[in-house]
């Protein structure tokens, strides 16, 4: 059994040290299942430097700098089941535990003191997960779609220079669809959105609204202009299944926005859909890439990147109120209004 460590907030954080330790009690992906094989490689996650690496014991998260003299442990390797250190050689098992010291001889017994520190880990969905802290504060999302043979499946990834709310709050929003999405999926002459409510779950908050929308998911299979139905799954901080019924079937975007530091993120997309599966992925991934690209534009240029928490801040419409229950839910977590950058 691999004993987990806690992190302490790196000192150059940019995170207040209150949201920091809200966050870090929370799981988040760090990266694609897929990136993680034969070779060690690095992730950050609020503000941490991590190495991730798979053993026959699972995969391990830890600190990126090795124990001994600092080194960036993704510029080592895997050999016979253990992570190597570029620098002095030093070998780590899947535990963290340091079983060689390669300078004192292989007979030479090895503290059990010099180890790395490690973190809850757990993979699942394609992705690779992680909890800096000691309890996670809510279970990994319920995305079943993405473990059923009936779905096809495609991931993508991005980084962009925004906070993880922002960027969770734009997935959630619907009034912007018919303006930057015009030209994919949301034509201009249909701004207006019906009355809708929102649902406290568990773990976040659920709403669903039918919309006019292109029935399409590439630019080359368009459809026609039809009412679907969006329905969207919080699951706190920043994960979202957002599920799109239209005649043509059924589409899952599965989203969620990592915090590698206060203004700075990695974005995690899985797509499912029971539909067109003998089509080429390739146009599917392009025409989400292109939808992302347009959220992308306008979401970096908002300022300030943080959050407003405080709902004066800014002003709200009829539709905001999926943005000012999910900003209430912020708060109630007690994360506190980021500012000063
Ligand atoms: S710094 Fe890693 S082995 Fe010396
Ligand atoms: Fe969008």
């Amino acid at each position: 059994m691999m004993s987990n460590d806690h992190c302490v907030q790196p000192v150059t954080s940019t995170f207040s040290e209150n949201n920091w330790n809200i966050l870090a009690n929370c799981w988040h992906p760090v990266a694609l299942s897929s990136e993680v094989s034969e070779k060690p490689i690095a992730a950050t996650l609020l503000d941490v430097p991590l190495i991730i690496y798979r053993t026959s014991g699972g995969i391990t998260v830890a600190k990126r700098n090795c124990p001994h003299r600092g080194a960036d442990l993704s510029q080592g390797w895997l050999k016979d089941d253990q992570l190597v250190c570029a620098y002095h050689g030093l070998h780590y098992d899947s535990s963290g535990q340091c079983t060689l010291v390669p300078a004192e001889g292989h007979d030479a017994k090895v503290s059990l003191k010099l180890r790395l520190s490690t973190f809850q880990a757990a993979e699942r969905y394609g992705l690779i997960w992680a909890c800096l802290g000691s309890e996670p504060r809510f279970s990994l999302p319920d995305w079943n779609p993405l473990e059923s043979s009936e779905y096809q499946v495609i991931e993508l990834s991005t980084e962009w220079r925004t906070s993880a709310a922002r960027h969770t709050e734009n997935f959630l929003d619907i009034a912007h669809a018919a303006w930057i999405h015009a030209d994919t999926f949301a034509p201009r002459d249909y701004p207006e959105i019906g009355k809708f409510d929102v649902e406290q779950t568990a773990e976040g908050l659920y709403y669903e609204i039918k919309t006019m929308f292109l029935a399409a998911n590439t630019f080359e299979y368009k459809g026609a202009v039809e009412e679907c139905l969006s329905e969207y799954t919080l699951t706190m901080p920043y994960s979202i299944c957002l599920k799109v019924t239209s005649s043509l079937g059924v589409e899952y975007i599965f989203d969620v926005a990592t915090p590698v530091s206060a203004d700075r993120i990695r974005i995690f997309m899985l797509k499912a859909r029971n539909f067109d599966k003998d089509k080429p992925v390739s146009d599917w991934l392009h025409f989400q890439e292109v939808v992302n690209e347009e959220d992308r534009k306008i979401v970096e240029n908002q300022y300030p990147a943080y959050l407003p928490l405080d709902l004066s801040q800014e002003f709200h419409i009829r539709a905001d109120i999926i943005s000012i229950a999910y900003r209430r839910k912020l708060s109630e977590l007690g994360i506190q209004q980021e500012g000063g950058y």
